[in-house]
């Protein structure tokens, strides 16, 4: 039996297997499909103060490897997350995180103080990193400064757990994550989508309205496994990583790079249930290589030399 239990601040987690927000809903959509109590736990959508319509269609294209997406942070505002959302994830018998946006300081700190009052949830993160709004969006983790402002100001009025999840459009990631440690967060979530475009060749058109969007899916994540290591070894919290993650291996690179616990996102669009066979993929792993607790395997990366034959010798099954 492999303790699969990790901890995110002040947070336990059964597991170190999350979804990714914006991919899951609020859990609601996937009833019936997924056992909730086998994940670690469920990040929301993002939630805004006011409601949002989001932005223009076409808001998604597929692309090789991946998605790009271009919502605009559409959802129904926080007072309608509380009445008709928050319910449902509240009796799910496993971690729930609310993903909240502001388009300012001040939007952030009030969103966070307006959901503050209510139970049923266990930590915020804050998106600091979407790539397709005008106001705030990016702004929010592409200077050191402002991240750790709004983080502090943020964590002066929440007593739950605070991750903050970071844009890897940025030249130096793990200064910025830095800044949000010094802000008072709790962890940080790594990647968001990458800025990304599509054009239709033949009529010379973009694919998205807004032009660009955020790439997604398992083309970025070499980019997000080497963000989470940059940022592993400068902070002292821990990092959740994400980027791309469909099978047990991909998951379990971003453990051994040193994060803690992982967000599968874009898979949920194909399998809606990978999640969980990622999670059951970590534990077979660490059971089949005599790991007795997934935390032994965190940051276990040796960069001492490359192996060529791991390829052949690892497998989840
Ligand atoms: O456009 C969107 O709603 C994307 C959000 C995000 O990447 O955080």
């Amino acid at each position: 039996m492999v303790d699969m239990r990790v901890q995110i601040g002040p947070l336990e987690l059964r597991n170190p297997v999350l979804t990714a927000s914006g991919t899951f809903g609020y859990a609601k959509e996937f009833e019936g499909l997924v056992d909730f109590s086998r994940l670690g736990g469920v990040v929301s959508k993002t939630v805004t103060l006011e409601p949002r319509a989001g932005n223009p269609p076409p808001r998604i294209v597929e692309t090789p490897a991946g998605m790009l997406n271009s919502i605009g942070l559409a959802n129904d505002g926080v007072d309608r997350f509380i009445a008709e959302k928050l319910p449902y994830l509240a009796s799910l018998s496993t971690r729930v995180i609310v993903n909240v946006a502001g388009k300012s300081e001040e939007e952030f700190v009030a969103i966070v103080e307006r959901l503050e009052r209510e139970s049923g949830f266990d930590a915020f993160e804050l998106n600091f990193s979407c790539p397709n709004v005008k106001e705030g969006g990016l702004a929010f983790s592409s200077d050191p400064k402002v991240t750790e402002r709004v983080t502090r100001a943020v964590r002066r009025v929440t007593s739950r757990c605070l991750i903050v999840k970071l844009t890897p459009n940025v030249t130096d990631i793990a200064s910025i994550a830095r800044a949000a440690e010094d802000g008072g967060a709790d962890a940080i979530s790594a990647i968001n989508t990458v800025v990304g475009m599509a054009v239709d060749v033949y009529t010379r058109r973009p694919r998205l309205a807004t032009v660009t969007g955020g790439l997604s899916g398992p083309a970025i994540r070499p980019i997000a496994v080497a963000r989470v290591w940059q940022i592993a070894q400068q902070v002292r919290i821990p990092v959740i990583g994400v980027g791309g993650i469909f099978q047990p291996e991909d998951a379990l690179e971003f453990l051994i790079a040193g994060a803690t616990a992982v967000q599968i996102g874009t898979a949920h669009f194909v399998q809606p249930d990978a999640a969980i066979r990622v999670a059951e993929g970590i534990e077979n792993y660490c059971e089949r290589y005599g790991f007795r607790s997934v935390r032994q395997i965190i940051g276990s990366l040796d960069t001492t030399s490359p192996d060529p034959s791991s390829a052949a010798a690892i497998s989840t099954e």
